[in-house]
């Protein structure tokens, strides 16, 4: 062969080799619960299903993003034992959604054995409990406590004009129309659920929590515990999956009142401080996971555009199911690369991943054609819609008292309710502040500051919304966010 022929090869494999050079720099995860009990019937228990479910698709983002062999595994990313910094897990007050992250995480890194042990100064080898287990802290995502128990969408978002954005679809002709077309086949479930509903709710407006409680019978009820259940057609079970979706899409997003969407506002703005820090920190922090319902998961695909691509997306999700955005570049030296090299790609999966063949699966976001946005101009996109400070979420949902009465009364000084104690003039509470100072010293970067940012310390959401339950659906809207990540 010829001197040109070689380097013509040659090129090729380089080529080649570029194509699979991709690297996977950091991802941010959003997962649902897996398999529960009945809204209908608080408290909530996540299954032994779920459970399953949970840790499957744990194992599954092992496989994806630890595993050595993996092509998507995370670059630096530790394989064996957990690295604590590179690592961050958070989910709100809640046992179904807690437990759910406590399956995910013990497949996400799972027991090393005799690997885990350590020895002391005596000589004595001391192994870790159950094998090695790798223990994975948990901090709070301070709204959606309780969200499982809840049944009503926008009550644990905390956040007063979501509420009232969400309370207008009440009023909306489609609703009105939806209500009265419906009315016929909601009162024929009467035999099936009448110890649960009585005819005065048994309607459109009860369309998720019907939906919830037939959904979780015909998993785990015998025809002996779910009495007249052959009433149900696969025809009448189809029709009211379609309404109980109907139904909780617009409650969680609508084009011209963007703020009913607040839960997915909120997470948009987690997930750029999030990867942003994966980028100023030069990848000391690589992978987040967050544990909630399905409320920010609609809003967010509302927000992204995702439901243009595929109509898909007006449906809540299945139980387990994932959103992941990855951070990848094709540069082919190490490290953090030139944000100019940087991309985001969005992947969802609807279910566990026991359920059905397919993988994730990449969608292009906001209304684009491709599927990895270079990391401007998703900042740029995410930015028209996220929320990214306290003080951008108290004027975006008009709350002036409680967390939000240190930013609307501007005293600089002014003390905030519970245990977040006074706060400063930007909004962040002096307790973060001052971990940020500590931080600072300990010389972690900037991009820590951002995610600080977010923090505050909104303690404490009642239940109490169960009263104006029934209408509504798996809640956890998340206002800003962790309230201590540090
Ligand atoms: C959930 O578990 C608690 C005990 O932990 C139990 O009292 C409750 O009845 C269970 N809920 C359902 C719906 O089974
Ligand atoms: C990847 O490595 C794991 C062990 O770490 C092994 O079980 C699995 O089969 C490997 N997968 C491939 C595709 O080689
Ligand atoms: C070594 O120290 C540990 C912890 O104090 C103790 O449990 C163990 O019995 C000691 N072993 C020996 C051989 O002294
Ligand atoms: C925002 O305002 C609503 C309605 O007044 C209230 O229920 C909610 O608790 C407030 N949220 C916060 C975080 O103060
Ligand atoms: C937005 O909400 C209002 C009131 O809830 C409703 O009238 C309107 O039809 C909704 N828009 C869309 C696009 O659903
Ligand atoms: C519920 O419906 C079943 C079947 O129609 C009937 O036997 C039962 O008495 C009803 N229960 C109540 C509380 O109405
Ligand atoms: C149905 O239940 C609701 C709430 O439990 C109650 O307010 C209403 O009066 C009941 N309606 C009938 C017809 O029993
Ligand atoms: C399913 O079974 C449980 C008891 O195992 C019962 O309490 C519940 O009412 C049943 N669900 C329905 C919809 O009948
Ligand atoms: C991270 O966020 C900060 C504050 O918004 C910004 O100044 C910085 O440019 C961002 N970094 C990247 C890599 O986008
Ligand atoms: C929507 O989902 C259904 C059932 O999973 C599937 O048959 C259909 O092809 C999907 N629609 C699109 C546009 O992908
Ligand atoms: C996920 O599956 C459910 C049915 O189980 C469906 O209603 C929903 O539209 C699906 N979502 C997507 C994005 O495919
Ligand atoms: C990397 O290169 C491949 C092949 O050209 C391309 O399909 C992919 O979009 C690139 N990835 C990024 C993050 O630019």
């Amino acid at each position: 062969m010829s001197v040109f022929g070689t380097l013509i090869v040659l090129a090729f494999l380089a080529l080649a080799h570029l194509t699979n050079a991709e690297r996977v720099l950091g991802a941010y995860v959003f997962q649902r619960h897996g398999d529960r009990t009945a809204k209908s019937w608080p408290p909530t228990n996540l299954t032994n299903l779920g459970y399953n479910q949970e840790y499957m698709t744990g194992t599954f983002f092992h496989d994806r993003y630890i595993s050595s062999n993996s092509s998507f595994q995370i670059d630096g990313i530790s394989t064996e034992k957990v690295n604590l910094k590179q690592v961050t897990a958070s989910a709100p007050q809640d046992d179904v959604i807690e437990n759910s992250g406590e399956g995910f995480l013990q497949g996400l890194y799972p027991p090393i054995g005799s690997a885990a042990a350590e020895t002391l100064r005596n000589g004595s080898t001391i192994d870790s409990p159950m094998n090695g287990y790798q223990l994975i802290p948990m901090s709070d995502v301070q709204s959606g406590s309780g969200s499982e128990d809840n049944s009503w969408l926008q009550s644990t978002s905390s956040c007063n004009k979501a509420e009232l954005s969400s309370d207008n679809y009440y009023s909306s002709s489609s609703y009105e129309d939806l209500l009265s077309s419906t009315k016929s086949l909601y009162q024929s479930l009467s035999p099936l659920i009448n110890g649960t509903f009585n005819s005065t709710e048994l309607s459109y407006e009860n369309a998720y929590t019907i939906w919830d409680l037939i959904h979780v019978a015909l998993i785990h009820n015998s025809t002996s515990t779910f009495p007249s259940s052959d009433l149900l057609t696969d025809q009448t079970v189809q029709e009211l999956l379609v309404l109980a979706n109907e139904h909780e899409y617009n409650l969680a997003y609508n084009s011209s009142d963007t703020i009913r969407a607040v839960a997915g506002m909120t997470l948009a703005g987690e997930v750029l401080a999030a990867l942003n820090e994966t980028i100023t920190s030069g990848g000391k922090s690589k992978l987040n996971i967050q544990f909630g319902a399905y409320a920010p998961f609609l809003s967010y695909f509302g927000l992204a555009g995702l439901t243009s691509v595929n109509a898909n997306f007006t449906g809540v999700p299945d139980y387990a199911s994932s959103m992941a955005w990855e951070l990848v570049t094709n540069d082919t030296s190490t490290g953090i690369p030139s944000t100019s090299d940087i991309s985001v790609r969005f992947l969802f999966h609807n279910g566990s991943a026991i359920d059905g063949s397919e993988q994730l699966q990449a969608y292009p976001l906001f209304g684009q054609s491709t599927l990895e946005l270079p990391w401007a101009q998703f900042v740029d996109k995410s930015n028209e819609f996220s929320i990214t400070s306290q003080e951008q979420w108290c004027s975006s949902c008009g709350n002036t008292t409680g967390i939000c009465s240190s930013t609307s009364d501007n005293t600089g000084s002014g003390s905030s309710s519970g245990s977040s104690g006074s706060s400063t003039g930007s909004g962040m509470s002096l307790g973060v502040a001052g971990v940020i100072g500590a931080m600072v010293t300990l010389g972690v970067l900037v991009g820590l500051f951002v995610l600080s940012m977010l923090i505050f310390g909104l303690r404490f959401v009642p239940k109490s919304a169960l009263a104006r339950a029934k209408r509504g659906s798996d809640a956890s809207i998340t206002p800003i966010v962790k309230e201590n990540a540090a």
